[in-house]
């Protein structure tokens, strides 16, 4: 009787039932898959889509797909078309944003700020701190002005940008400090590699940490050998930085990218991105402050590799066979 009812369920009401139910959602190459929340606007065929999720160690998800904004608000383009390409990611599902007190010493966090006004609760904010202010003494202010510059009152993740110069120490109980306050739901950090990981999470509150942000794309899988699934074991997502290969960078110009986007009818960009999230741990933050780049971006959360493209891309960019130091930019 039971099994007769639950057949005659949409899959989506099916899908959330689970969720609500704290199940597991079902699974697409890894992913948990899950009706979108807290999408808006009218551009959203997207939002009555199942939309491919990662889970952070404290139960909240977030599409694999975000957007960096390293170089935003410097002029690279005009501000306008750099919000509205924010704007525009957030109506596409690309919630997460990834920013840094560092980027455009500040610039970059006002922009985001005027980029998401109104809209604060649809964002998964994330920022950095420099390790020199990553202490007790220094990261209350700090963290005070970048929420000053993005105009909001918390950071949905904190990452400690880079470890050089830090006491680990004092850089957790500085971010499990601005946790108690509410001014940061969660913290992180950035360009750890597995030794690093390992040290962090012997210090007291260390375990806390949310995720690892490191260099990761096509051109450079020196992570997958041992700090990705040291992660994985640990149940901390990745999130990969310059997937695209970063500025300046050719790797979008490799015809097998191209030769693989005419077969799904979709571009180079979205290939590499849909490749550096298949595995359901990994979220990616492509930047970009043009609105076609970021729709070209977003369209990776619905391409799907088959394994003959992943084949494929493992020839032409092989995978790590032995450690390989941490690369960073
Ligand atoms: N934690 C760290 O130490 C660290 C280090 C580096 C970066 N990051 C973060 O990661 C983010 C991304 O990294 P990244 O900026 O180095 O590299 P990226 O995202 O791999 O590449 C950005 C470049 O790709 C272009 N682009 C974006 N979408 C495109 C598309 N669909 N087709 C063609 N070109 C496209 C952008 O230009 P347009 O603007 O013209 O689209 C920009 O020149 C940064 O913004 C930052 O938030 C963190």
């Amino acid at each position: 009787m039971e099994s007769i009812k639950l057949m005659s369920i949409h899959r989506r009401h099916f899908m959330q039932m689970l969720a609500g139910l704290g199940l597991a959602a079902p699974m697409q190459r890894g992913f948990a898959v899950s009706p979108p929340t807290g999408v808006l606007s009218a551009d959203h065929a997207m939002a009555e889509r199942p939309t491919k999720q990662v889970i952070f160690p404290d139960g909240r998800k977030v599409p694999p797909i975000g957007m960096g904004s390293w170089h935003l608000g410097q002029g690279r383009h005009a501000d306008k078309e750099e919000i509205t390409a924010l704007q525009l990611g957030l109506d596409l599902g690309l919630s997460l944003i990834d920013t840094a007190e560092m980027y455009g010493d500040g610039q970059s966090e006002k922009l985001i700020g005027r980029a998401i006004e109104g809209r604060r609760d649809q964002v998964f904010l994330v920022s950095k701190a420099y390790p020199w202010h990553a202490n007790r003494l220094m990261i209350e202010r700090a963290c005070n002005e970048s929420l000053s510059r993005l105009a909001t009152d918390h950071l949905d993740l904190y990452l400690l940008h880079w470890r050089f110069g830090s006491l680990l120490g004092e850089a957790v109980e500085s971010f499990e400090r601005l946790k108690s306050a509410g001014k940061i739901l969660s913290w992180g950090v950035s360009n750890f590699d597995t030794d690093d990981m390992q040290e962090l999470f012997e210090i007291g509150a260390g375990n806390h940490c949310a995720t690892d942000q490191v260099f990761y794309n096509l051109g450079s899988r020196g992570t997958e050998f041992a700090l990705q699934p040291w992660c994985g074991q640990h149940g901390l997502p990745v999130m990969a930085y310059s997937p695209l290969g970063g500025s300046g960078s050719h790797l979008l110009q490799h015809p097998l990218l191209a030769q693989i986007a005419r077969k799904h009818a979709s571009s180079s960009a979205a290939v590499a991105l849909a490749w550096a999230i298949r595995g359901g741990q990994v979220i990616a933050i492509p930047e970009s402050g043009t609105p076609a780049h970021i729709r070209e971006n977003a369209s990776a959360l619905s391409l799907n590799l088959d394994d003959e493209d992943i084949e494929a891309l493992d020839a032409d960019f092989p995978a790590p066979t032995h450690p390989v130091p941490l690369e960073t930019r």
